[in-house]
């Protein structure tokens, strides 16, 4: 860790300095925490459309976006508007892709539980494709089958006994996962067979997902060497290589592009023999980058001989990553984005936690003061998505800038909304 200036490749495309302080989509930073309050998600909202832009480019007619990443109405219809389909995990994702008018033949439904009334909704509104992930699931299809609901296209979700190279919570194609159905014993070929003997499905192909924040491709070619066989003696149709492309999130980490991502899985399929389509389910690559959260300096704690604290007014609510998974971040002013960071502090937040850690050995200019605007770059993924309102603490706003135009997509929420749902 250096007292260099923030890197600017951490921050949105569209970022820019004017008189010394960040500008994103040609609105000031600063003034955008004074019009929209604080905390604050900014999303460059021509970085998220250029970044689902390259995906379709990449991968061609089926990708997917992962919205469990980050999911709003104003989300789902630039992915949509860039030809993306957007994979959704849940009930409560499907309302909302659907609330946002994206064609429901366009959405992808995941989960490893889905309940009958989530396949129910999925399937009367016309899902385009179930990745299924259980033997009951598939009784379940087949009940709302039996019961009148139209034959749904189904992709069957294989792990493939591989270990990605990232956080064990964010690994998911190993045996011992909860997720789909494992190659040993038997066991995905069954599942595969029955699909594509049922009268009550459409067998499409194969899905898998090998984890998140994965770095290494080899990861990748290892599981396409694995499901080849599988695939062409199932005449699958589609394959989807699912997502967990890794992004770097501070000073000195490299990352692939969704193009080169794309590159490595075609030609590790054409290098297996594979037949079937190839797509993929990016979530993180799309939106992590796109976004900087800004926060307010509250306290600024110097303890003599051990550290200075620096406190702000959101935390592990709106980013619990840090918490959940180690998850290191930058921190920077907006008002002096090029100026070096000096001071070693560590930045939390303010729920009642000592854990409640947002940057755990942040760099900030050594002029920092109580009531400056801190931002922390690349939250745009799994932060306001798995965002929480622990300690009765609202969840920010997220605004959309672009064009020098600032737009509200989300409203912060309310006191109001705290108690909206008590009914005592
Ligand atoms: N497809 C499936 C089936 C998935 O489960 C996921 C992520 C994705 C696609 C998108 O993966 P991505 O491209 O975003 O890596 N909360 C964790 C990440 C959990 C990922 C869950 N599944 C984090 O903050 O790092």
């Amino acid at each position: 860790m250096t007292s260099t200036p923030i890197p600017f490749d951490l921050l949105p495309n569209s970022a820019a300095v004017d008189g010394g302080a960040l500008a994103i989509g040609g609105c000031d930073v600063v003034g955008l925490v004074a019009e929209y309050g604080s905390p604050l998600f900014i999303y460059d909202e021509q970085h998220l459309a250029d970044t689902c832009a390259e995906a379709v480019h990449a991968f061609g007619e089926g990708v997917a976006f992962a919205s469990k990443a980050f999911l709003c109405k104003a989300m789902a219809r630039i992915a949509h508007a860039a030809g993306m389909h957007i994979d959704v995990a849940t009930g409560g994702e499907l309302f909302v892709a659907l609330a946002a008018d994206v064609p429901a033949d366009r959405l992808v439904f995941h989960g490893n539980n889905k309940s009958l009334k989530e396949l129910s909704m999925a399937m009367d509104a016309g899902i385009g494709r179930i990745v299924v992930d259980s033997f009951d699931e598939l009784d379940r299809i087949e009940h709302l089958v039996a019961a009148g609901s139209d034959i749904p296209n189904i992709l069957v979700r294989i792990k493939p006994g591989i270990e990605a190279h990232t956080h064990a919570y964010l690994q998911t194609g190993i045996a011992d996962s909860k997720f789909g159905f494992p190659l040993t014993d038997g066991i995905a070929s069954s599942a595969i067979a029955r699909v594509s003997e049922s009268e009550s499905m459409s067998y499409r192909g194969v899905h898998t997902h090998i984890g998140s924040q994965v770095f290494d491709v080899e990861s990748y070619r290892k599981a396409i060497a694995a499901l080849a066989p599988f695939l062409n003696e199932s005449a699958s149709k589609e394959f989807s290589i699912g997502g967990g492309l890794g992004v770097a999130y501070v000073a000195g980490e490299s990352e692939s592009s969704i193009s080169e991502w794309a590159a490595v899985i075609k030609e590790a399929a054409s290098a297996e023999g594979v037949l079937a389509r190839i797509s993929a389910e990016p979530g993180r690559s799309i939106v992590a980058r796109a976004a900087v959260t800004a926060y307010t300096v509250g306290t600024i704690k110097e303890i003599p001989q051990v550290r200075t604290y620096v406190a702000v007014d959101g935390g592990m609510s709106d980013n619990p990553r840090p918490v959940l998974y180690g998850s290191g971040y930058e921190a920077f002013l907006p008002r002096s984005v090029t100026s070096d960071r000096a001071l070693k502090v560590r930045m939390v937040g303010k729920h009642c936690e000592s854990g409640d850690v947002i940057v755990n050995e942040a760099r900030l200019p050594h002029d920092t003061v109580v009531g400056d605007i801190v931002c922390t770059p690349v939250t745009g993924a799994y932060g306001h998505s798995m965002g929480s309102n622990y300690n009765k603490v609202l969840r920010p706003a997220v605004v959309f800038v672009k064009d020098g135009v600032s737009r509200l997509v989300v409203e912060r929420e309310s006191f109001e909304d705290l108690v909206a749902r008590d009914i005592g």
